[in-house]
C-alpha cells in the first residue's frame, strides 16, 4: 500500500488513534534513519572518533602506531625496509622456501617484499617436518576446530580454548590464506566423544597479533592439567557476511560487532578497530593517541603507544607479563613467574621483536645535559637560564636580531618563513647558546649561513605554512657544524603526539606587554587550544597550525618571538618542538591566542631536505 493512500484512510480516525499511528509513523522513520547512520546508534558508538575514521589508519599507520622493527615509516605509512637495513645481531631463521636467513628481521624483511615466502622456524633449514595449521570438524573448510603440527614434534595437536583469543586466530586465519582474519572464535562443532572429555591434551599459544604465520606465536605446554575445552575458528570471508547496523566495519573490509571496536583486542586482524577512540572499553589502556592497547601491554617493558606512557608510572621489577598462565604475585615486592609448570615449545619470536628494536639507532635529540629543571611559576614570562633552552637560537638580519629559531641538529635550524628570504643567506647570522644580547656570555657562538629554503607553499597574506630552513655554514676543512653548546629539539613525526591542553613552553627575545623591547631571553608555559577557528573565523587552517596560549591571555609570543619555539615535552622528559612562532592578532589577549605553525604536519618536508637519519627518531 502507498503511503498517500494510508494517510487517506486514516482521515475518518479518532485523534487519538491518529496520534498513535503518526506516533508509530515516526518510530519507523526514526529506526530506518538510524539503520542507514550508524552513528546515531546507542552510546557506546560514540567511543569511536567518526573524522579519525575517515582517515583508514591501520598497522601500518605510523602516525598511530610504532612500525615493526623490518620496516620505516614513509609519510605515515610503514613500508619494507631493505634486509640489509636491519641489526646484524641475532639467532638464524629459516622461511618457507627454504632459506635461511641471519636474523629473524632479515626474513621478515624479505617477507615484506615477497609475502608468500613467510616464516618457517627458528634456526636454520633442515629436512625436518614442517610447521602446519589446519581445521577439522568444521562444516566447511573455514572453519573448525584448530590442530597444529609443531615443527620438530610429529604429531599433531589441538590447542586449548582458554589460550586461544581473537588475536591467534586471526593469525591463523592469515596462515591458512584467508586475508581478513577471522570472524569468530565461538561456533560449536561436531567433535568426537573422545575429545569431548575434558583432559584432552592441548597447547596453549600467544600471539602478538602482528604475525603473518602461527609459526611465529609462541607455543607452551602445562603440565597441570585443568579443565578446558579446544580452541576453534571459523576464518572470514566476504560472501559469508551479513554486516547490520550494529557491526564496525574494518578497513580491511572485515565486519565485527559494535562491541568489539576500541576493546584493546585487534579483532579487525589490521587494528583498525582500536585506533580511533576516545576512550577505551573494560580494562584496556588508552594511550593519548587515540589507540587501545590490551592492558597486558601496559608496563610489559616494550613501548606500545607513541607517546609511551603505557611505560611510565610502572613499578621498578613489578612488570606485568604478557603470558596469560604466567601468575603475578599480587602482594610483596617481587614478581614470581611460575616456570617450572610451563614448557616453551617454540622460540620466542616476541622477545626477538624486543630485542632487536632494542638494536635499532637511536637518535639523540630533546635531552637536556644538565637535568636541573627549576619550575618556576611564570607571568608573562620569566627569564632563561644558560643551558635550559640549548635548541633556541637567534637570528640576526644584517646586525639585528629579528627572529628566533630552533636548532634541529646537523647544521639545521627550523624557523618561519616569514623571518627570511632565500636571496639574502648571506646577511643572516645565527647566534646559538645567547641568553642576554645586551650582555653577551662566553658560550655564544655565532654561524654564518649557507642556505635558506622557505616553504614552496608559503603564503604570505594568510601566513600558511610559515615554515623555513636555515642551513648554517660549515668552517674550512670540517664535516659536521659545531655547536657545543647546543641540544637539538626533536622533530615531531606523528601529528597525534600532543593533543589541546597539554601544556608546552614558548621562548624567545620579543616584546613583553606594551610593546617594551627585550634584550634577554624569556619564555612561558602556554597551552595547546583546540577549535581555534572560533578565534580567528576564516583564518585559522587546523592541519597546519596550532594555537597556544592562557586562558587569561598573560602568557603569549609577540613581536620579535616569530621563529621561535613552542617546544613541548613528552612523558620522559624529552622536548619536541610542536610550533613555530607564527602570528596572532596583538599580544597577550585571551580572544586572539598565539598562532604557531605545525610543525608534526611538516615532518616529511623538513625530513625530505634535511635527511631522514638526522629527524627520524623511530621508523628510520
Ligand atoms: N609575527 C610576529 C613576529 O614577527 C609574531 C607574533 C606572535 N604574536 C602573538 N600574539 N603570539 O614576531
Amino acid at each position: 500500500m502507498d503511503r498517500s493512500v494510508r494517510w487517506k484512510v486514516t482521515a475518518p480516525y479518532s485523534s487519538s488513534m491518529r496520534l498513535a499511528h503518526l506516533i508509530l509513523l515516526l518510530l519507523y522513520f526514526h529506526l530506518s534513519s538510524s539503520r542507514s547512520t550508524p552513528a546515531s546508534g546507542p552510546p557506546q558508538e560514540d567511543l569511536v572518533e567518526q573524522k579519525c575514521l575517515l582517515r583508514n589508519y591501520t598497522h601500518h599507520s605510523c602516525n598511530k602506531v610504532f612500525c615493526l622493527p623490518w620496516q620505516k615509516c614513509i609519510e605515515g605509512t610503514c613500508i619494507c625496509k631493505l634486509p640489509y637495513q636491519c641489526p646484524k645481531d641475532g639467532t638464524p631463521v629459516c622461511a618457507t622456501n627454504g632459506r635461511s636467513y641471519p636474523t629473524y628481521c632479515h626474513q621478515k624483511s624479505f617477507e615484506c617484499l615477497h609475502p608468500e615466502i613467510k616464516f618457517s622456524n627458528n634456526g636454520t633449514c633442515t629436512a625436518e617436518g614442517k610447521f602446519n595449521v589446519s581445521l577439522i570438524y568444521g562444516n566447511t573448510k573455514r572453519e573448525g576446530i584448530v590442530q597444529v603440527k609443531l615443527v620438530d614434534q610429529d604429531e599433531k595437536m589441538f590447542i586449548c580454548k582458554n589460550s586461544w583469543s581473537m588475536t591467534e586466530a586471526n593469525v591463523a586465519c592469515l596462515h591458512l590464506g584467508y586475508p581478513q582474519g577471522a570472524r569468530g572464535i565461538k561456533r560449536r562443532f561436531n567433535i568426537p566423544i573422545s575429545l569431548r572429555i575434558n583432559d584432552t591434551e592441548c597447547l596453549h599459544v600467544r600471539c602478538r597479533g602482528v604475525e603473518t604465520s602461527l609459526a611465529e606465536c609462541t607455543f607452551t605446554k602445562r603440565r597441570t592439567k585443568t579443565p578446558h575445552g579446544l580452541a576453534r575458528v571459523v576464518c572470514y570471508t566476504q560472501d559469508a557476511d551479513f554486516p547490520t547496523s550494529q557491526s564496525f566495519q574494518c578497513v580491511n573490509g572485515k565486519h565485527i560487532p559494535q562491541e568489539k571496536a576500541c576493546d584493546g583486542v585487534n579483532d579487525c586482524g589490521d587494528q583498525s578497530d582500536e585506533l580511533c577512540c576516545k576512550e577505551c572499553r573494560g580494562t584496556a589502556f588508552h594511550c593519548k593517541s587515540g589507540v587501545c592497547i590490551p592492558n597486558e601491554s601496559k608496563c610489559n617493558g616494550e613501548v606500545d603507544c607513541i607517546t609511551s606512557e603505557d611505560e611510565s608510572d610502572c613499578e621498578e621489577g613489578r612488570q606485568r607479563k604478557i603470558h596469560k598462565g604466567l601468575a603475578r604475585s599480587d602482594q610483596g615486592g617481587e614478581t614470581e613467574i611460575e616456570t617450572e609448570e610451563t614448557e616453551m615449545l617454540t622460540p620466542d619470536m616476541n622477545s626477538e621483536i624486543k630485542r632487536i628494536k632494542s638494536l635499532l639507532p637511536k637518535l639523540s635529540c630533546g635531552i637536556k645535559r644538565n637535568t636541573h629543571t627549576r619550575r618556576k611559576r611564570v607571568i608573562g614570562g620569566k627569564p632563561a637560564e644558560m643551558g635550559e633552552y640549548p635548541w633556541q637560537v637567534a637570528i640576526k638580519d644584517s646586525g639585528k636580531i629579528t627572529c628566533g629559531g630552533i636548532y634541529i641538529g646537523g647544521c639545521w635550524i627550523l624557523t618561519a618563513a616569514h623571518c627570511v628570504r632565500p636571496s639574502r643567506y648571506h646577511n643572516y647570522q645565527v647566534w646559538t647558546a645567547l641568553l642576554d644580547w645586551l650582555k653577551p656570555n662566553s658560550e655564544l657562538a655565532v654561524q654564518r649561513v649557507s642556505r635558506v629554503i622557505v616553504h614552496e607553499k608559503y603564503n604570505g597574506a594568510t601566513y600558511q605554512n610559515d615554515i623555513a630552513l636555515i642551513e648554517m655554514r660549515k668552517l674550512p676543512g670540517k664535516k659536521e657544524c659545531e655547536l657545543p653548546r647546543s641540544i637539538p629539539a626533536c622533530v615531531p613525526w606523528s601529528p597525534y603526539l600532543f593533543q589541546p591542553n597539554d601544556s608546552c613552553i614558548v621562548s624567545g627575545w620579543g616584546r613583553e606587554k606594551g610593546n617594551q623591547k627585550v634584550y634577554s631571553l624569556r619564555w612561558g608555559e602556554v597551552n595547546l587550544i583546540g577549535n581555534c577557528s572560533q578565534f580567528y573565523p576564516g583564518r585559522y587552517y587546523e592541519k597546519e597550525m596550532q594555537c597556544a596560549g592562557t586562558s587569561d591571555g598573560s602568557i603569549d609570543a609577540c613581536k620579535g618571538d616569530s621563529g621561535g619555539p613552542l617546544v613541548c615535552n613528552d612523558i620522559n622528559n624529552v622536548t619536541y618542538v610542536w610550533g613555530i612562532v607564527s602570528w596572532g592578532e596583538n599580544c597577550g589577549q585571551p580572544e586572539f591566542p598565539g598562532v604557531y605553525t605545525r610543525v608534526a604536519n611538516y615532518f616529511d618536508w623538513i625530513s625530505y631536505h634535511v635527511g631522514r637519519s638526522l629527524v627520524s627518531q623511530h621508523n628510520v
